[in-house]
């Protein structure tokens, strides 16, 4: 087993990609890299975060996410606890502050939170003496997400500055999409954003990025598409007429992919509805790197642990 550098690291939060800056970001890919083999070979049981604890609390579904950090947090030797809404006390009337710090009372190392609240995390952090992971707040951000993609892009593309990166879909209601623009501009790669008009929250050029709504025209330019899920969950009616007129102009299948340069890299950070952001032939084929993804989320949630709480002295 590889063993780790010692790394310069100064936070015990990891709240949202806008706070770190480039040289943070480069260290926890860094780092991930290392724990790739880790994930390649199956190893397990480093014991760099032995004796700590890890709850995930997780108050919106995730599969993804949470087995990600379930797993990571394990494979660096740590207890991971799971918490879920339903069937505790929280449908008793307690507070989010109050379960926080119950559940911190047992003597927690480490916070992954998810919730539907923009800030949820920022607040835990200001309550409690643990550390607390961003996994997910509203549509504001989701850091590790973001982390993974600008991994996979950088793994399979070499580099990041230079690159051009289409976020396709439900911009609007998207964390994913947050975070990606916060990291990948602080790389210096060119964010497009491209969605219905409904779906493109106005104002967001100010965050640095080209605004399209119409794919066709942005499609041979892009090096990278995310390509973002419909939130359901998240809208009101009426963003756009149909799920079959969304599919129709932002959907990615293979006839549209023929507009695409030949080496186009696809992510998306799932759960896809098939057929309707991406079809099934596109998801599984051949420029796809979904499932990549998810494997890269592994090592660098890894790396994130390590660096709130994994390295000696901690
Ligand atoms: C994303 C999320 O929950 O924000 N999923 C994930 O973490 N892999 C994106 C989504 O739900 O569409």
């Amino acid at each position: 087993m590889q063993s780790l550098p010692q790394m310069s690291w100064n936070r015990s939060h990891l709240l949202g990609l806008e706070d770190l800056g480039r040289d943070e970001i480069t260290a926890i890919l860094d780092l991930a890299e290392h724990f790739t083999q880790d994930t390649h070979e199956r190893r397990s049981k480093r014991t760099n975060l032995a004796g700590k604890v890890v709850v995930n609390l997780f108050f919106e579904p995730s599969t993804r996410t949470r087995m990600s950090f379930s797993l990571a947090a394990r494979r660096l030797g740590a207890d991971v606890l799971d918490f879920s809404p339903s069937g505790s006390s929280t449908s008793k009337g307690e507070s989010f502050i109050d379960t926080a710090k119950n559940i911190e009372a047992m003597g927690i190392d480490l916070v992954v939170v998810r919730h539907s609240a923009t800030g949820a995390p920022h607040l835990l952090a200001q309550h409690l003496c643990a550390g607390v992971i961003n996994a997910g707040d509203g549509a504001h951000e989701h850091p590790t997400q973001g982390l993974l993609d600008i991994f996979t892009i950088r793994q399979k593309r070499g580099r990041l500055e230079g690159l051009t990166v289409g976020l396709v879909g439900d911009i609007a209601h998207s964390r994913v999409a947050r975070s990606n623009i916060h990291g990948l501009t602080k790389f210096g790669a060119k964010v497009i954003v491209c969605g219905p008009p409904t779906l493109v929250p106005r104002g967001i050029e100010e965050l640095g990025v080209e605004v399209s709504h119409n794919l066709d025209a942005v499609l041979p330019r892009c090096d990278v598409i995310n390509m973002l899920r419909i939130q359901f969950e998240r809208q009101r009616n009426g963003l756009f007429p149909s799920i079959a007129e969304y599919a129709r102009l932002f959907g990615m299948d293979s006839n549209r992919l023929k507009k695409a340069r030949p080496d186009l890299l696809l992510l998306a950070p799932g759960p896809i509805n098939r057929g309707v952001e991406i079809t099934p032939e596109v998801a599984d084929g051949p420029h796809s790197a979904i499932l990549t993804q998810v494997t890269n989320g592994l090592a660098v949630r890894m790396a994130v642990l390590y660096l709130l709480c994994g390295q000696p002295g901690m």
